[in-house]
């Protein structure tokens, strides 16, 4: 019974400026370090009309987010692996 994510991240040119280029780089390291490629669907999209606001738009599951590139983990870490059931692995490596 696996649960499969949609994720979107904004490659439009005002995301872009704020750094959606990292924010996707972290995404596919972070799906790649949790083996998650079964679980979510990861997409980039352009422009999701929400340049206004500051940082980098992405979506899950429909739900949009504007986020700093910074911040991509912790927002993973809060907003994905949540709904995943998956505990963070920081406490893992001793
Ligand atoms: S460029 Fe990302 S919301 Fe417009």
């Amino acid at each position: 019974m696996s649960n499969m994510i949609e994720i979107n991240v904004c490659i439009g040119t005002s995301c872009h400026l704020n750094g959606s280029y990292n924010v996707v780089q972290t995404f596919q390291q972070l799906i790649e370090e949790y083996s998650l490629h079964d679980n979510i669907e990861f997409k980039a999209n352009f422009c999701m009309k929400q340049c206004q606001n500051k940082g980098v738009s992405v979506s899950i599951d429909g739900e949009s987010y504007r986020i700093e590139a910074e911040n991509t983990r912790e927002f993973f870490q809060s907003k994905v692996l949540s709904r995943l059931n998956i505990k963070e692995k920081t406490m893992i490596n001793k």
